[in-house]
């Protein structure tokens, strides 16, 4: 669903990601993990066309997102590190106005808006102005806007954050039951959350991948966790 090719990210002279190669498979949930400034967010970025990379290239189906960027971004659902929210709109009539911007119409857009509200909790909340919203809740409203069309790929950058336990539980129940029918790339700073919902985990550093592969084995989680507590102690 994702192939990645000597993907290069420099901004001036500070080089953000370094030459990254990785795939990832349909129905994969992949966690995506780093210390603050290894590169994630600038490789979702990128992943989902917001960003042109320096060198190397990037497919979505086999769709490149440059050369190809409707086809590609029809097939992602985006949940940025800061999603663009207007608070004066009420969650109903910004998940519209997405929807519409996806290019959904008519009744679809109602269905739809339902649809992701049930799946993230947010019906009770549907009519308030997101500006009244707690952070929680708001972040909510980013992941629904993520939803809406059903894309067969969420990425998904930090979709925790903000979240108190419980709401983290949910959510994180929420994208695991994505998986299957739905490609996932979610970052985050917590190795318990990637053991919990994904079957692979990607530990970028310096803007280099230090380990990737599949959650499981005993002896790879060892090492898993010594590799995240030096990264985050450095
Ligand atoms: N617009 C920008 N201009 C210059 N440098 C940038 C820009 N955006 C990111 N960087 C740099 O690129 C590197 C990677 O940043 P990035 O935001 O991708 O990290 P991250 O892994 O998402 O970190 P965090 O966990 O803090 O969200 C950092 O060194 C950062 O300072
Ligand atoms: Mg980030």
């Amino acid at each position: 669903m994702i192939e990645v090719e000597n993907l290069t990210k420099r901004y001036r002279d500070r080089v953000a990601i370094d030459a990254l190669n990785f795939t990832v498979a349909k129905g994969e949930i992949l966690g995506f993990l780093g210390p603050n400034g290894a590169g994630k967010s600038t490789t979702m970025k990128i992943l989902t066309g917001f960003l042109p990379p320096t060198s190397g290239r990037a497919k979505i189906a086999g769709f490149d997102i440059f050369e190809n960027p409707l086809e590609a971004k029809r097939r992602i659902g985006y949940l940025p590190e800061t999603p663009p929210l207007y608070p004066e709109m009420s969650v109903r009539g910004y998940l519209a106005f997405v929807a519409r911007l996806k290019g959904l119409g008519g009744a679809k857009v109602k269905s739809e808006i339902d649809r992701v509200c049930a799946a993230v909790g947010l019906v009770p909340e549907i009519d308030r102005l997101i500006l009244n919203l707690s952070k929680g809740y708001r972040q909510r409203v980013g992941i629904a806007q993520a939803l809406l069309g059903d894309p067969p790929l969420l990425i998904l950058d930090e979709p925790t954050e903000g979240l108190d336990p419980k709401q983290r539980a949910e959510v994180l129940g929420m994208i695991k039951g994505l998986g299957g029918r739905h490609t996932v790339i979610l970052s985050t700073h917590i190795l318990p959350e990637v053991k919990a919902i994904c079957e692979k985990v990607l530990i970028i550093h310096r803007g280099k991948i230090v380990a990737h592969d599949a959650i499981g084995a005993a002896a790879f989680e060892q090492g898993l966790d010594e590799t995240f507590i030096r990264l985050t102690a450095e």
